[in-house]
Parts: C-alpha cells; structure tokens; sequence
C-alpha cells in the first residue's frame, strides 16, 4: 500500500473551470459489497457502465491508494496487461457501449488518519467521501456530474459492529455463521459518490418519527455512543423543526422512509448530508445544560438543519463540478440562517451571522487567498470549502432573495427546484431560475459570482438647506484579488433609510441600487440635514465608509429601528474611538459610554441585543480598520477603553449582574438573553479593575447550573493573573477530563485568553497528556484558537507563528485537510509590520520546504507567498 500512495502523489496540478467537460462514461447502477473490519476491509464494487457520447476513450475509474485486486469485466478476470494505474486511477479499454466492471481492493480503516474515505473512530467504521473520498474506497467516477443508483451490502463482526448502516432504506439483514451479520441498504434516488456514507459500530438510538406534508411516515434516528444518548434531545428537536420548516417555507418534502443522523468524535468539519444518513462531528450533535452552551446548542441546531436542508439543495440538485460548491452551499447557509431566525431572535442571527462573516470571510477576501465564490481553478478541493463559498455565498442569495421580494423568490426557487430536480446544475442555472422565476435582470449581478474582494462603498450626504433636498453620492471600488486586477462595478442593493434628528422618524425604508462606479440619489422635503441609515440589515456585503458623525451614530445607535443598522452605529461609534485613540487622536470616549448606557437601561430591548451591541468590536476587526495591524496598540487601546466602561458604569454591571440570576435552566430566548447579558455584565464589572471582580467570577463559575455562565466565567477569569485562575482551571479540568468535547473548551479558553503568557501556555498544553493531533476537534481548540487570538498569535517574538508552523508541519503527515486549515493566519503577513512579516513569511517558507508536503498545505502555503 505505501508504495503506491507515493507513486500517486503527483506533482500538483491546477484544476480550470474551463476544462469542464461531461464524463466519457456514465455509472447508473453500482453494487458495494463490504467485508468490514478495523484492520483489513474488503470492497467489490459492480459498476454498470454506459459510453457517454461518440468518442472511444477508455474508461477511467478514480482511486487514491488502492490496489485492484481483481479486475473482471463482463464477468470475465482482466489480466494484468489489460488494466493500468495512472495517478492512481484504473484505466481499462473497453471495446463497447456498456459493460459490467467489477474491482476488488482492501482498506486499513484503523490506519486512515486522514478521515477521508473509510476510516476508524473511536471504534466506529464510518466513511466522508465529500469531495473526494470515494476514490479512497473503490475505483470509480469520482466527480459530482456522474449519478447512480446504490445496492450496499455490509458484512461485519455482530457483536463489534451491531448497527451497520447505509444511504436509503434498509432491505434486508440477518446472521452469518462465526459471530458475523450482513445488512442490505437501497438508496432509489440516483447521487454523486461524494454523498455515499456507510457506518458500522455499537451504537444507540434515539428513535422518532415524523410524518411529512403529504402524509409519509419518516423514521428518524440519531445514533451514537450509549453513554450520549441523553445529550441527543435537542439535535432530534432540531431534525424535526427543520423538517417542517422546509416543508412550510419552501415546500419541500423529505423523501425517503428512513432518515438517519451518526455522530462520530473524529471529523474534518461540522457534518455532512450524506443521502439519509448524516454523519456529524460530535460537537454539532451533543448537548446538555452541564457542558453545551447556548452557542453550542444554537450550533447543533443550525448544522443539524443545514445537514437537512441539504436533501434538496444538494442532494435532490448537486453540482455539476466543484466549482458549482457554492450552488449547494450557499444556498444551504442561506437556508439555514433564516430557519435560525425563525427559530430565535431575527435581529440578533443576523447581527450573529454578519460577525462570522466579516471575521472569517472579509478576511479571506481581503488577502492571499481571496477568490471568487465560483471559484476558476484550484489545486485541492477541500482548500475551497471556505467562508467565501458559504458565507458569502449565503450573502449571494439574500441579495437575490431582497431584490426579489419574499413571494417571486418563492416561486423562483419552486422554478429552481423543478427544473433541476435529479440533476447536477450549476450556479448559473440557479441565477437563470431566478430571473425567470421573478422577472429580474440579473446579467450585471452575476459579477458577485465571478469577482473576489469585498466591495467598499464611500457613502456621502449632503444637504442643501435652500432647496430643502439631501443628496446622498454612492461611490464603489472592488479591490484588486489575486488574477483579478480591474474590477467592474457591481450590483448592490443598498437599504437606506433617512432620519429626521427632531422627531426621531423616517419616511420609510428605500432599495438603492448602485450599479455604477459613482451614483447621486436625491431625496427633497429636507428642511434639515437628515441622519442617513444605510446598508440595513446588512443588505449587502460590503464595507461602507460614510461621513456620519460621532452624533450622528448616538442618534442611530439610540432610534434606529433596524436592529441591525442599530448595532452596525454602536459598534462604528466604538471603532472610530478606539482607531482614533490608536492613532494618537483625540477621542471622545464618554460619547461611547454614554451610548452604552443608554441602550443598556433601554427596557425595551431584548437582552440579547442589548449584549451584542455593547460588546466592543474584536481585536481582529480593529486590526482590518487599519491600515497596518498594530497588536499591541489594538489590544492596549480596547483593554484601556474596556477598563474605562467597566469603571464608569460599575454600578449598572453589578445591578444586571445580579438582577439577571436565573433560578432553573431554560432554553427560552429570554433565558439565553439573560445569560448573554450577564456574561457581559460579568465581563465589564472584571474589566473594571474592581476588588471584587474575580470573586464575583469565581462566584458564577461555581454556581452556575449550565456551560453559559461557567465557561464564560471561566473565560473572564483566564485573562488574568488571579489565583481563581488556576482554582477554576483546575477544577474545570478534573470535572470534563473524560468528556472530551467539555474538555476542548477547557484548551481553547486558555488559547483564546488575553494572557501575557498565553504563547508560552499554548506551547505547554500542546505536550499536556490530553492533547493530540489525531483528533480534529481538540488540534482546533487550541491551535485554531490560538491563531484567532491576535494579541497572542502576533507575539512580536514571532514564537506563536512557530508553534502554529510546527504544528502544521507535524499534522500534515496525519491529516493535511486539517493542517491546511490552520495555514490562512499566517498568510495574512502582508497587513503586519516588515518584523512581523518577515517572521511569518519565514515560517510559510519553511513549512514548504518539508519534504513530502500534502497538496492541500503546499497550495495554501505556496499562494500565501505569491
Ligand atoms: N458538505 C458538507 C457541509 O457543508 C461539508 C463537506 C466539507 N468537505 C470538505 N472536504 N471540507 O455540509
Ligand atoms: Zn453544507
């Protein structure tokens, strides 16, 4: 096996959107049966395959690390001469039209520590084949363009492998002599490999049903370790809610019998929407109130409908090729945050989801990596499941969805689904779906697909006292991306609203659309400059410079009445301070604490939007407001701002602090809010510098009856130098030491924390006896943390670029998809000091200069210095 892993790790090779062409044979049908076991797995795989169009060329079957052991065609063994390996791939001549191959190969599941294709977890067998892990299995077509119908047969130990599942409806099972069971599995609708799963194990079951619009019974499962079933209440909650939400708000109905869920330990990612049977990282599947907190009970909730949601916006309609990612994506994390925000607070998820995506994706866009969400080449496929393809991609579809208003987007995606159903599309037939289906021109919005870099709009108001008219001139610039020097202007829908600063009003909510590099829009009846409201509801995704001032952000930041416009002014009142102060200006901060009070003591608010908008912007979005990223200054200017607030409004802190102790744990929104709140609360009155402040921490860490209010506690208490530092780490540790999801929060709050000794912390958790690389859950909570703490990672010693450069090195022998995950913090040298820079560059250079470097790290690496 060794030797041929080597001999197919070609030299790297760039994949064009261009190059597309549809596949030289078709697979409708395929056989699997699997011989299963930890150590040596047995597959025969039965391929009917059929020529596609007039040409003669052979047919070629992917595959990474096999070896045929046998090769038949049409019932008849090949020899050796009759078949040849390229790159890994099974090439045979075939003399006609269709044919029947059949290939055996044998997999080490328990030596797979890559978590592609069939591997071991934690004694489980399981498999990810998205994007391309099927070729890791058996030899065949790996490409999403190529559908089959799948029979599997799984053979395995009864009493280590008891449950044995697989896509689509179960058809038969029974004993076998020596201990061993077989089970049969029937997927009736045709898919792309990437979406085949199987899992074997010794599992448990929380069983449910379901019964769909139309009447079909649906059994539901959520498998996983005994010990969890109890943590499974709110996943299955989820499963069902999100069922039902797809029925309501897109008319979509599940489609099979059986609908399964496994949750496994070890997993590259959050989960995948194999055709019914779901296989998720643990973490987006198990909750309780002692150890999830209500992000990580909002996370199981999202993924699991995402997961779902996927039946039909990826499954039911895949992509024609992995340029197309976006197409299911996209959609899917538009789907799922509006099913979020139906299910909790409207205002606060998108406040939520507008963080994430200018904290992951405004960063991608704005460096080495930034690309397109149609992306146009790449090297590995996994480097694009990005927050471009998701997030921005979600960001796609909600400008579709705004300028088409909610009735003809309904019916455009009623168009999308039917035209397409059983089909592998592309972004462009979803775009086309829309046009048709809401009787829009979207020919100059298809540029949001096509070009990279996020959009900057300089949005001017002036006012004319005389003509009593305002003019507000709209001016957009896309910056240069890597292959994309000039750009055009772009589509952006922009809400705006103008205020009267007297009474506090507007007169309704406009849809601009900028379409030009530089646009005037006149507004009359404006006796007095008005206050301008723009990009509401974060109506596009762009970064908007305006030349409001300081008042002019209270006054929104106070009477706004989009919640969202409403935060955006808070948290821009807090930037320009905190730049301001950075940058040795004069600033006013009581402006900032006077706007903090007044929407804290607004009774009108919900909690927690009163805590995301007095929460001071991110070390991180400080840092991309400048135009060279000062660590140092950045955190000194917050803690010192931070400090100041804490200080100033102390009486306040200790009255929410207080007045937000609930009695029993609940999930209600207004619970969640009351813990956010306090969190906060919590955190400013630390922040303060008061006598006080970590015993009242400690206080709330000891007493909490739920992960909330103890792991934010904790947090609080682990940026200082208190002995309830070590108190409440030590006894975190001893309470989740066997559970390891609790457990990778007690790594990454130490990773996250604004310690000064928080690289020399990081370097000693990485030798601790709980840490490895094997699993991807507990590499992330501490060294993707710590990548994400600036401060810390951009220690002007340059050792945080080391530890995270040692540990891509090490984990890229293990599992390069995640190694290469971690690559991105280090590619962003160019927004640092040349000292810091030139650290940075040091470590990609010597990252790449590894011998035997995965494909996935030498793309990131390598386009990182580009
Ligand atoms: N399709 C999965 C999801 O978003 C994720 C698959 C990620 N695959 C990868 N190679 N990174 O739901
Ligand atoms: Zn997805």
């Amino acid at each position: 096996m060794a030797d041929i892993q080597s001999t197919t790790a070609a030299a790297p090779l760039i994949i064009r959107r261009s190059d597309y062409r549809p596949p030289d044979w078709l697979v409708p049908e395929i056989t699997l049966d699997f011989d299963l076991d930890a150590a040596a797995t047995r597959v025969h795989a039965t391929l009917s395959v059929v020529r596609n169009g007039g040409q003669d060329r052979p047919l070629r079957l992917d595959g990474d690390g096999l070896l045929p052991l046998e090769v038949k065609v049409d019932g008849r063994a090949l020899g050796p001469d009759e078949w040849a390996l390229d790159g890994g791939a099974l090439v045979i001549a075939l003399p006609g039209q269709a044919h029947v191959v059949e290939t055996r190969v044998e997999l080490a599941p328990e030596g797979n520590s890559k978590l592609m294709g069939l591997y071991a977890s934690s004694g489980l067998l399981c498999t990810q084949c998205e994007a391309e892990g099927f070729r890791r299995i058996t030899f065949f077509p790996d490409r999403p363009d190529v559908l089959s119908r799948y029979t599997v047969r799984m053979e395995a130990d009864k009493a280590r492998y008891p449950v044995l599942l697989a896509n689509g409806d179960p058809v038969g099972q029974g004993d076998l002599p020596g201990g061993r069971h077989w089970a049969r599995w029937n997927d009736p609708f045709p898919k792309p490999c990437y979406l085949f799963a199987l899992v074997a194990g010794d599992l448990a079951c929380n069983a449910d049903r379901f019964v769909t619009m139309s009447g079909q019974e649906v059994a539901l499962g959520i498998w996983v370790k005994k010990a969890d079933l109890p943590r499974t209440a709110h996943a299955m909650k989820a499963l069902k809610d999100s069922m039902a939400w797809d029925e309501r708000v897109y008319g979509r109905e599940y489609d099979l019998d059986v609908f399964n869920i496994v949750a496994v330990a070890d997993f590259n990612f959050g989960a995948m929407e194999n055709k019914g049977l779901n296989i998720f990282n643990s973490r987006y599947i198990l909750a309780d109130p002692e150890t999830a907190t209500d992000l990580d009970y909002d996370g199981v909730e999202g993924v699991v409908a995402h997961e779902y949601f996927h039946n039909w916006s990826g499954n039911r309609i895949t992509c024609r090729d992995w340029f197309q990612l976006s197409l299911k994506e996209g959609f899917t994390v538009f789907r799922d945050q509006s099913f979020s925000a139906d299910m909790g607070s409207r205002a606060v998820k998108r406040i939520e989801d507008v963080r994430i995506l200018r904290a992951a994706q405004f960063q991608e866009d704005s460096g080495p990596l930034a690309h397109p969400v149609r992306p146009e080449s790449y090297m590995e496929i996994s480097n694009f499941y990005t927050a471009t393809i998701y997030n921005k991609g979600a960001e796609l579809i909600r400008m579709m969805a705004l300028m088409l208003g909610p009735e003809r987007f309904r019916a455009s995606t009623d168009l999308y689904f039917e035209r397409h159903d059983g089909e592998a599309a592309t972004c462009e037939d979803f775009v086309r779906a829309m046009e048709d289906g809401g009787g829009v021109d979207l020919a100059q919005f298809r540029l949001w697909y096509e070009q990279a870099g996020t959009p900057r709009v300089r949005a001017l108001l002036n006012h004319d006292a005389d003509a009593g008219t305002a003019e507000l001139v709209l001016e957009q610039t896309v910056p240069p991306t890597p292959g994309q020097p000039d750009k055009k202007p772009m589509a952006i829908p922009l809400r705006v609203a103008l205020f009267d600063p007297q009474s506090g009003q507007h007169r309704g909510d406009q849809l601009l659309m900028l379409t030009e590099a530089k646009q005037a829009f006149t507004f009359t009846g404006f006796a007095q400059p008005p206050v301008l409201s723009i990009n509401r509801g974060f109506s596009a995704p762009v970064i908007v410079e305006s030349n409001r001032s300081q008042a002019d952000l209270a006054f929104l930041s106070a009477r706004d009445d989009d919640p969202f416009a409403r935060y955006e002014a808070m948290q821009q009142l807090m930037v320009n301070v905190l730049v301001g102060s950075i940058g040795g200006q004069p600033v006013d901060e009581a402006a900032v604490v006077a706007a903090i009070r007044h929407t804290a003591t607004d009774p009108q608010l919900d909690p927690a939007f009163v805590a995301e908008a007095i929460r001071l912007p991110s070390e991180a979005y400080l840092g991309d407001q400048m135009a060279v990223v000062d660590p140092d200054a950045i955190h000194a200017a917050r803690e010192a701002l931070q400090r100041r607030i804490g200080e100033a409004l102390e009486p306040l802190w200790r009255d929410i602090h207080a007045g937000t102790k609930a009695n029993a744990f609940s999930l209600s929104p207004a619970a969640k809010g009351a813990r956010k709140l306090r969190n906060i609360a919590l955190h400013y009155l630390v922040a303060s510098g008061a006598q006080d402040g970590p015993e009242i921490a400690f206080g709330q860490f000891h007493e909490a009856d739920n992960m909330t209010e103890r792991q934010a506690a904790l947090a609080t208490l682990a940026n200082g130098a208190s002995d309830a530092r070590e108190a409440a780490l030590d006894i975190f540790y001893n309470r989740y030491r066997d559970d390891a999801l609790t457990l990778d929060k007690w790594f990454q709050t130490q990773a996250f924390a604004f310690h000064p000794d928080t690289v020399q912390l990081v370097a000693e958790l990485r030798e601790h006896k709980d840490f490895t690389l094997t699993n991807p859950n507990r590499v992330r909570s501490l060294f993707g943390a710590f990548a994400g703490n600036q401060w810390a990672f951009h220690d002007k010693s340059g050792k945080g670029y080391r530890l995270v450069a040692d540990c891509i090195i090490a984990l890229d022998k293990i599992n390069p998809q995640t190694a290469a995950r971690l690559v991105p913090p280090l590619g962003r040298w160019r927004r640092f000091d040349e000292g810091r820079a030139a650290m940075m560059r040091a470590e990609l250079e010597r990252i790449l200069t590894e011998p035997d470097l995965s494909r996935d790290v030498t793309e990131q690496a390598g386009k990182s210095l580009e």
